[in-house]
C-alpha cells in the first residue's frame, strides 16, 4: 500500500457563534459574497429555520451536548465548494471524493466522511486501504486534524501520517497547499499538539499488556471490558474480551452502510463522557484487582473500557518525526467511556463522578508528566 494523496479543505459545516445583533449581518454579508445569492437559501441554517436542530444533531454523536443547555451556533452554513468557504470565512473571520487507485493516492474534501472514503475506495479496488477509524460517520477533516487512529496503525501507523498535500482555507480566504502555508501549519493540521472475570479477567489482561504490542502488524489487538450478565438470575460479571482483528471488514452488512451517517458508534450510544490514557509500564494484576470494583458500581452499567495494542509501525516513528505523539514506547491506549439514557441525563453528574474516580485510580499506572491523552 502506498500513502494516499488527501485534498482536505474545510469544512462541511460551519457552526458559525458570534456576538452582538450577528444574525443579520453575518447574513447580508453572505448574501453579497456568495456568487449565487439564491444559494443562501439552500445552504445556511439559523434558529429560524425547522430543519436547524435536526440539522444540528444530524452529526451530534455524544447528545450531551444537544441539552437545552449546549449553547447553539448562530448559524449552521453548509457550503459546498471553495468559494462558498472563502465567502463564509470572509464573512466571520462537500464534497467530491476521487480515488485514483493508479497511483493508490486519493484527493478528499474533508466534507467527506471516513465511511464515504471507504466506500469509493471499496468501489474502485479491494486490494487498497486507507487507515482512519472503525467508526466511518467521522468527517474526514476531523479525523486527520486529531490525528486518525484505527485498526491498521501497527502495520502502516495513523491516517494523517499519510497525507501528501493539504489545501485550506485561511481567514484571508487565500487557499494554502503544503508549500504555501508552511511546515508548522502542515504540521498542526495533521494531529499537531505541543511538541513536547475477576480472576481469569485479571490473568487476561496481564498477559495481553506485555505481549500484544510485539504482535505481527497485521494484527490489530484490542481488549474490550464491561459488565455483562451472563447468568440467568442476573448476576453481573465483569467481561473482558480480546478482539483481534486481521481483515478490515463490516462483516455481513452491505458496503453502504458505510455512506450512513447517522449511525451510531458501537461504543458510545446516546448520552455519553470519554476519557482515553497511555500505558508505557505493564500494569500489575493487583493495580487491575483494583480497577475491578467500579465497573460494579451503579454508574458503570453501561460503561466499556477498551485497551488497543500499540506497537508495530508505531515503535518505529519517534515522537518527533509526525505531528500526532503517541508513539514509541506505549504498550497500549486505554479508552474509557460511559453512557447513560436520556431519562437519567438529569443525573449526569453521577456517570461524570464515576469516570472521575476511575481516571483518578488510575493515575499512578499510566503514563505521567505529561498525562497523555488522545484528544479527538
Ligand atoms: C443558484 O444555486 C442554486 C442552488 O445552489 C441552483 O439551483 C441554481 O441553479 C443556481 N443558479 C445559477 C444561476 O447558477
Ligand atoms: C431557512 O428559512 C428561510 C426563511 O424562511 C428560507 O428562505 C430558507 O430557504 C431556509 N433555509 C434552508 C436551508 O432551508
Ligand atoms: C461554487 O459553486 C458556485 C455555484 O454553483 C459557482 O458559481 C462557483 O464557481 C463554484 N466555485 C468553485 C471554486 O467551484
Ligand atoms: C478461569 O480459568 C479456569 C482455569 O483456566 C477455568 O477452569 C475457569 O472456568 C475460568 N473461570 C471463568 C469464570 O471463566
Ligand atoms: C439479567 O438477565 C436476566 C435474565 O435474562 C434478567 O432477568 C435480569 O433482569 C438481567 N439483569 C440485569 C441487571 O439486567
Ligand atoms: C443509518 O443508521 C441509523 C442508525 O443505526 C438507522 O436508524 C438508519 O435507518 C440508517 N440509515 C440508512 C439510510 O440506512
Amino acid at each position: 500500500m502506498f500513502p494516499f494523496l488527501l485534498l482536505i479543505l474545510l469544512s462541511l459545516s460551519w457552526r458559525i457563534s458570534a456576538s452582538a445583533q450577528p444574525a443579520e449581518e453575518f447574513l447580508r454579508c453572505l448574501s453579497l459574497r456568495f456568487h449565487n445569492s439564491s444559494s443562501i437559501t439552500k445552504l445556511v441554517y439559523t434558529h429560524h429555520n425547522s430543519s436547524y436542530s435536526s440539522v444540528l444533531k444530524s452529526s451530534a454523536q455524544n447528545f450531551r451536548f444537544t441539552t437545552p443547555s449546549t449553547p447553539t451556533p448562530l448559524a449552521i452554513v453548509t457550503p459546498f465548494n471553495a468559494s462558498y468557504i472563502q465567502a463564509t470565512v470572509y464573512c466571520c473571520r462537500k464534497h467530491e471524493l476521487q480515488v485514483n487507485v493508479e497511483k493508490a493516492t486519493a484527493w478528499v474534501e474533508s466534507g467527506a466522511t471516513v465511511g464515504e472514503l471507504y466506500y469509493e475506495i471499496a468501489r474502485k479496488t479491494r486490494t487498497l486501504a486507507f487507515l482512519a477509524r472503525i467508526g466511518h460517520t467521522v468527517g474526514i477533516g476531523g479525523q486527520l486534524s486529531e490525528g486518525g487512529y484505527g485498526v491498521l496503525l501497527r502495520k502502516y501507523g495513523i491516517a494523517s501520517d499519510n497525507i501528501i498535500d493539504a489545501r485550506l482555507i485561511d481567514a484571508y480566504e487565500r487557499i494554502l497547499d503544503k508549500k504555501l502555508m508552511g511546515e508548522d501549519l502542515f504540521w498542526v493540521i495533521r494531529g499537531g499538539v505541543s511538541k513536547t472475570l475477576e480472576q481469569n479477567a485479571t490473568k487476561l489482561v496481564h498477559q495481553w499488556q506485555s505481549i500484544a504490542h510485539k504482535f505481527p502488524k497485521e494484527i490489530h489487538s484490542s481488549i474490550s471490558i464491561a459488565m455483562v450478565n451472563f447468568s440467568e438470575d442476573g448476576k453481573m460479571t465483569i467481561q473482558a474480551e480480546s478482539i483481534l482483528y486481521r481483515a478490515l471488514s463490516i462483516i455481513g452488512l452491505p458496503l453502504e452502510t458505510l455512506l450512513n451517517r447517522t449511525q451510531k458508534s458501537a461504543l458510545s450510544q446516546t448520552f455519553f463522557k470519554a476519557k482515553s490514557d497511555y500505558v508505557k509500564q505493564p500494569i500489575s494484576e493487583l493495580g487491575f484487582k483494583g480497577l475491578w470494583p467500579k465497573f460494579y458500581e451503579d454508574e458503570a452499567k453501561s460503561s466499556v473500557t477498551v485497551l488497543v495494542a500499540c506497537g508495530g509501525k508505531m515503535d518505529e516513528i519517534p515522537e518527533t518525526e509526525y505531528p500526532y505523539p503517541h508513539r514509541a514506547g506505549n504498550l497500549y491506549s486505554i479508552l474509557y467511556v460511559v453512557n447513560w439514557e436520556e431519562e437519567e441525563n438529569k443525573n449526569s453528574k453521577k456517570f461524570m463522578n464515576w469516570m472521575r474516580r476511575v481516571y483518578s485510580y488510575m493515575t499512578p499506572y499510566v503514563s505521567k508528566s505529561p498525562r497523555e491523552a488522545y484528544v479527538p
